[in-house]
């Protein structure tokens, strides 16, 4: 018998089965990012070797370890597209696209090649959808990409997700800040992994980013860039804060959050949903402020953000749609019950009520059958309590603060 063979180390196929899940992010994707004014772009799966080492960085894990890197017959290098950032600034410069009304804002979808080591969300062809707004220092775009992205990831019904939110700042202060650091990681050499001391001239920043124990507890003291950010890095990043506070979408200071490419400049975000395991992140991205120039064209800042299909579909998968809602809201007066569900769901928290006109008792037993977490009684007189349907344990809440009140036990 003929060997058998089978899909490369860390590919797959995409059987029929699976194909109606993928359209629905597909559709999504459309949907959302054309409506948001994005024009989809598609580039090449393999470009010129030197944009990402150029782009991505010569010391990333990405450039260094992980590129399918290949010639053609005239000795040309090659390499599979490991992501999408580099290549769109390479075609917003070939296309000349800085002499069109800036920002120009490009989506794109498809797959990326990185030799990883698979496992659970990691592959060696993934698949991307990513969203970039090129030509634009504005704090607003900052804040409207992660908002998109926020709502894209919503949208798709994964629910569990967290905003970890840093800025890396200007290429000086950041300069600056890496002294510093490596100062800082050379005193305590010995308590480092190997590969972060071999990379301490090359890359302090990557020390954040260690599994290694000694590394970890090195980092935990060490200083941070957040704390270094000055002037206009500042006041940027402070803009982009008030924006998302403005805006409703919460998130996480993350001081050591290091995204793996060293284009990025100023505000950094990743979107992790902790049911994924070791491969949590879904989404992320980034200002790249330096890449356009880097790459030939004009001094140009820029925002953009992409996430993983793959991962997508798994959290898709923990979360189901028709996951139990956090809160049942049992009232006789069925336009009061509407306007707290509603008001509760401004807070992102999932809430549902009765739509038969059932009575009370009727209301409080479909509370339990919906799964809820909470009930939230609210009396015709105005009053409201809050109860928690496992334990049975109820208390009187002022129904202006139970968003607050609801977030707060979620917690406890
Ligand atoms: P990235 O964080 O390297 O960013 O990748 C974005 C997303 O792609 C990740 O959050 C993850 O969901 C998914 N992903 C990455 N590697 C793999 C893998 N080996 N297997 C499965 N999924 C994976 C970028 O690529 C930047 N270009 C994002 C960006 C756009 N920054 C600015 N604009």
């Amino acid at each position: 018998m003929a060997p058998r063979h089978q899909a490369p180390k860390g590919t797959f196929d995409i059987l029929p089965a699976d194909e109606a899940a993928r359209a629905l992010v597909a559709e999504h994707s459309a949907r959302l990012l054309d409506a948001a004014g994005f024009g989809r772009i598609e580039t090449p799966a393999f470009e010129d070797t030197e944009l990402f080492t150029r782009g991505v960085g010569e010391s990333t894990d990405i450039v260094s370890k992980e590129m399918f890197s290949f010639s053609d017959r005239a000795d040309r290098p090659l390499t599979l597209r490991p992501e999408g950032t580099a290549p769109i600034c390479r075609a917003y410069v070939e296309h000349g696209m800085h002499k069109d009304p800036q920002p120009v804002k490009l989506w794109y979808a498809g797959p990326f090649f990185r030799a990883e080591n698979p496992q659970k969300g990691r592959y060696r062809q993934f698949n991307q959808v990513g969203a970039e707004a090129i030509g634009t220092d504005s704090p607003l775009a900052d804040a409207e990409l992660i908002v998109l992205l926020d709502e894209f990831l919503r949208g798709l019904g994964i629910l569990q997700l967290e905003l970890r939110l840093s800025s890396l700042g200007s290429p000086t202060t950041r300069a600056a800040y890496r002294e510093e650091l490596r100062d800082y990681l050379r005193e305590h050499e010995g308590e480092l992994s190997s590969e972060v001391r071999s990379r301490i001239d090359s890359n302090p920043l990557r020390a954040f980013d260690s599994d290694h124990e000694g590394t970890r507890a090195v980092v935990a003291s060490a200083p941070t860039l957040l704390e270094r950010l000055e002037g206009e890095d500042a006041e940027h990043f402070a803009a982009v804060r008030r924006l998302l506070d403005a805006a409703g979408v919460p998130y996480r200071l993350d001081p050591a959050l290091v995204r793996g490419l060293d284009y990025y400049t100023r505000t950094v975000f990743e979107f992790t949903c902790d049911s994924l395991g070791a491969q949590s992140g879904v989404g992320g991205g980034g200002r790249y402020d330096g890449l356009v120039e880097m790459l030939g064209g004009p001094p140009t800042p820029a925002i953009g953000w992409a996430a993983g299909v793959e991962r997508i579909l798994l959290a898709m998968a923990e979360t189901p749609p028709w996951a139990r809602p956090e809160v049942f809201v049992v009232c006789g007066d069925g336009d009061a019950a509407f306007d707290l569900t509603l008001e509760l769901r401004r807070h992102r928290i999932s809430a549902q009520f009765d739509l038969a006109g059932r009575a009370f008792k009727g209301q409080m037993k479909q509370a339990d059958r919906s799964g809820a977490r909470f009930a939230v009684i609210l009396e015709l007189d105005g009053s409201a309590k809050l109860r928690e349907m496992e334990s049975g344990d109820q208390r009187e809440v002022d129904p202006a603060e139970l968003p607050a009140v609801v977030i707060a036990a979620r917690e406890a």
